[in-house]
């Protein structure tokens, strides 16, 4: 079997789509968005590479038709985007943008138009500033003011919506925010990071909640799973191991599958546990229709007793590596999605609801040659291939992204699309991925 070719021998019901997220590609300084937090950490030199940030992007707001064209014409049939709360709501709450709702409107009737089936997520990533501004995600206010938000959007568009998710990627708002810094708000703090790591989660309920008042059945949840692997065979590095896949992994499945947290994460982190914590894990932990996998490569973790409050810290391996530096380790998606499987979600749906590398890509002679990323696809569609085989239900599969785009900190940077954009011109230029996917999907 040649390369993405691999895509003939999925069920034939296996839904193919792409993925992207609002302030990434959108361009927030159109149709009257408020700001995001993002906007106000790419103000501080040296939070984001070139100090760039979001309010142009890829003019998606502008190029939307385009955009959902490339989709359709590859022949995929869904398409994961996300709402922006301070699009919606500039102030985060309160008065709504008219010219927002139009966007989206005419965003999900150009979907349902071209056969693509609308996935939406209400949260990746733009906390509007004025949260921000009153302490973020550690305010459990943000949590009640994130329901109110869900409750516009459910109003509005929950009538076009194939499915929905809550939240992206609770990690990296928690632990790579406010512990790590490297996203916005960019704290380094122990005490946030753990209160975070709470709230997120009933962000999460608390919009499940007002999802399920409007009777709507197909949403979830979407979490990045690293597969950790300890260093070396010692106590030491196998223990350091096991706690960062708690805190990776087990964290967000535990909390939402069982309603409890593990049990060494939890001891570690009990003294910053916001107080009564335990009376919102049966929110937390209410039913889910499916659960996303958002999978990108593996970390190596050696104790380090220089860190200092985990007492350990990840390493580099020696597996070839992808432009962010990322290790491509097919292996571990198959391992943590049927161990979610297994361990947690047990019957309910799986989507991978992002995978992809981001490479050096550059247009010659009206070709971008990404050979590389073809690989990358194919080789972990073969381990989603065997998951379905062993039968795990895994129901669908997000290519991140369409687009080259607004990579956090690192910004225009990096290139994750199947479709090379020139952040000068917004001239979309098809990777030859795009073509790979185009020709597996159209002979399916
Ligand atoms: C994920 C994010 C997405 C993108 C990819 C590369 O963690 O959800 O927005 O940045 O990584």
């Amino acid at each position: 079997m040649s390369n993405l070719e691999i895509i003939k021998q999925f069920p034939s019901d296996f839904l193919f789509g792409v993925a992207t997220s609002s302030y990434q590609i959108e361009g927030n300084s159109y149709g009257s968005s408020g700001t995001c937090h993002w906007d106000d950490f790419a103000k501080n030199t040296g939070n984001v590479i070139n100090n760039e940030n979001g309010s142009i992007a890829c003019s998606h707001y502008i190029k939307y038709q385009e955009d959902i064209d490339l989709i359709a014409d590859a022949g995929f049939s869904a398409y994961r985007f996300s709402f922006s709360w301070p699009r919606i709501l500039p102030q985060g709450k309160g008065t709504i943008n008219p010219e927002a709702i139009s966007f989206y409107d005419r965003l999900l009737d150009e979907m349902l138009q071209k056969d693509l089936k609308p996935f939406g997520t209400l949260y990746h990533w733009d906390l509007p500033s004025a949260f921000g501004k009153k302490g973020g995600w550690k305010n459990s206010d943000t949590t009640k003011w994130f329901a109110d938000y869900t409750d516009i959007i459910m109003k509005r568009f929950s009538d076009r919506l194939y499915s929905l998710a809550t939240i992206n990627e609770p990690w990296c708002v928690s632990w790579l925010s406010h512990y790590l810094g490297e996203h916005a708000p960019g704290e380094k703090n122990v005490a946030s990071a753990i209160k975070t790591m709470h709230m997120i989660l009933l962000a999460h309920g608390r919009a499940m909640q007002v999802i399920r008042t409007h009777n709507f059945k197909n949403a979830g949840i979407v979490l990045n799973k690293q597969l950790v692997v300890p260093f070396d065979e010692t106590e030491e590095s196998q223990l350091a191991a096991s706690v960062s896949d708690e805190i990776h992994n087990l964290w967000f499945d535990e909390a939402i599958f069982k309603g409890r947290y593990p049990s060494k994460t939890l001891e570690m982190f009990q003294k910053y546990m916001p107080e009564d914590y335990e009376t919102d894990m049966d929110m937390i932990s209410q039913s889910i229709d499916w659960v996303g996998v958002n999978y990108y490569t593996r970390s190596i973790i050696k104790s380090d007793k220089t860190e200092p409050f985990l007492g350990f810290s990840p390493v580099k391996g020696n597996l070839p590596t992808t432009d962010m530096g990322w290790e491509i380790y097919p292996e571990g998606l198959e391992y943590l999605v049927k161990r979610l499987h297994e361990h947690h979600s047990k019957s309910i749906p799986i989507f991978i609801t992002e995978n992809g590398m981001a490479n050096n890509d550059f247009v010659e002679n009206g070709i971008v040659d990404d050979i590389r990323r073809i690989n990358y696809y194919y080789t972990h569609l073969q381990k989603v291939l065997r998951l379905i085989e062993a039968n795990v239900p895994v129901k669908g599969y997000f290519a991140w992204s369409l687009l080259d785009n607004f990579e956090w900190a690192f910004g225009y940077t990096k290139r994750f699309g199947l479709v090379h954009v020139n952040f000068v011109t917004q001239k979309r230029t098809p990777k030859r991925s795009y073509y790979q996917f185009q020709k597996s999907l159209r002979n399916q």
